[in-house]
């Protein structure tokens, strides 16, 4: 393993009817920033929670809405101007992971006199943030428990990824109940993602790491065995609950602990689709993961025939190595195909003719994939694979 700190200050309540420790978590009198996004919360009763939790403490609600899904730089801008008017002291964030993204740029941006975008985008450096607390209602992100966010800028068509220590939440309130009303197409979108932040995890270089290959084997498993079983009964509090967990602990660090973090090509090039197509993260994942499993299996299948011994069952017995790991590829297109999730671009009416720009956002950042390092060649070739 490589040394490391394991560092995650956010209070995490989970469970049923753990809306109630909200009056006890915030002090009296505080002016609240609600931020959430197009109107689920007022359908599903999660705000009139919210409301009666914030009256018991007097606090003075000040709300921003419309957070878009793949946040944009305006709305972060909007909140920040209200923050800076209204002096603001709590950001509490109500929603998926693109409400607690906008929340957590917002609370950078409100305690900066520089430009927003220039923090995101580490033009200007990030001193000071607004505290968070978040009440998920959609499980996938891990952004409930990590201090990373990604916000993207229309104008210039750049969705970014950054992070500080500053942004973790104070506090996150996990009710399964509350995700009852996601419906099915974000829900698998949220089971791809969170598989994804675990495969991003599993796809590193470093020896003697079995907790938490182990960990993240386990995971995969019990998505595999519970996504299906969701999606026959959305209102199924044992599976949302299951799926909650899985999604916090996808990408909180609980599955990078020892490990040189994992590759993540694969999310830089569904954000850079995303920044041009505004397609559900979850879905472009979806599309691309197979790919990169087949791409990189080609030149070394050692970690991927693991996962297909391990977590698809794949049985290896008289099969080269390269054959399992293809067969392993193979299993979790047919899993994801069999949640309905898509497979191809031409399933968002997506053609090569943004791929010169697709490439170039990919690298906006340099260095992408650690376990395989990518060249513009070769995320040209997983988006073909992709077509
Ligand atoms: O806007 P509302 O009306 O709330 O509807 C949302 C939205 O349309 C709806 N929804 C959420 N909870 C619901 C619900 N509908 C009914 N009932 C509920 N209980 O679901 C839609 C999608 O919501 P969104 O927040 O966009 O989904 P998700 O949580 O998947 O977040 C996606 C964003 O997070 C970023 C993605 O790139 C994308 O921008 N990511 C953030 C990460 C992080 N901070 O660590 C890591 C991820 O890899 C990811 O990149
Ligand atoms: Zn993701």
């Amino acid at each position: 393993m490589i040394p490391f700190l394991q560092y995650n200050p956010t209070k995490l309540y989970f469970g049923k009817g753990q809306i109630e420790q909200l009056s006890q978590l915030l002090d009296e009198n505080l002016k609240v920033l609600l931020v959430y996004g197009g109107g689920s919360i007022k359908r599903n009763n999660v705000y009139q929670d919210v409301m009666k939790e914030l009256e018991k403490v007097n606090a003075t609600v000040f709300e921003l809405s419309g957070v878009e899904p793949n946040p944009r730089l305006e709305t972060v801008e909007r909140g920040v101007d209200i923050c800076k008017t209204e002096n603001i002291d709590f950001l509490l964030a109500v929603g998926g992971g693109s409400v607690i993204d906008c929340t957590k740029a917002i609370a950078v941006g409100a305690k900066s006199a520089s430009n927003t975008w220039d923090l995101i985008r580490g033009k200007a450096p990030i001193e000071a943030a607004l505290p968070i607390g978040t009440v998920l209602t959609l499980a996938a992100t891990s952004s409930e428990m990590n201090n990373v966010s990604v916000i993207t800028n229309w104008e210039t068509k750049e969705k970014l990824g950054w992070g500080s220590q500053l942004v973790f939440p104070v506090f996150s309130i996990l009710d399964p109940v509350y995700t009852f009303s996601v419906p099915r197409d974000q829900t698998v979108y949220g089971i791809v993602d969170s598989m994804s932040h675990a495969l991003e995890s599993y796809f590193h270089r470093t020896e003697n790491t079995p907790m938490i290959d182990g960990f993240i084997e386990s995971l995969l498993r019990t998505a595999i065995e519970t996504g299906p079983k969701l999606l026959e009964d959305l209102h199924s509090y044992e599976h949302r609950e299951t799926m909650m967990y899985i999604g916090t602990t996808g990408y909180n660090g609980t599955l990078m602990n020892g490990s040189d973090g994992g590759d993540w090509a694969t999310h830089r090039i569904e954000h850079a689709i995303s920044a041009v197509y505004d397609i559900p993260h979850g879905g472009g994942l979806a599309i691309l993961f197979p790919n990169w499993l087949e791409h990189v299996l080609e030149e070394d299948p050692s970690r991927v025939k693991m996962l297909a011994v391990n977590v698809f069952g794949i049985d290896p017995e008289g099969k080269t190595d390269k054959e399992v790991a293809r067969e392993g590829a193979k299993a979790l297109r047919s899993f994801w195909n069999s949640l309905g999730a898509p497979s191809t671009l031409r399933d968002y009416n997506i053609d090569d003719s943004e791929f010169d720009a697709i490439v170039e956002k990919t690298f906006i950042k340099p260095g992408v994939g650690r376990y395989k390092e990518m060249t513009p060649e070769s995320v040209r070739s997983i988006l073909k694979a992709s077509l």
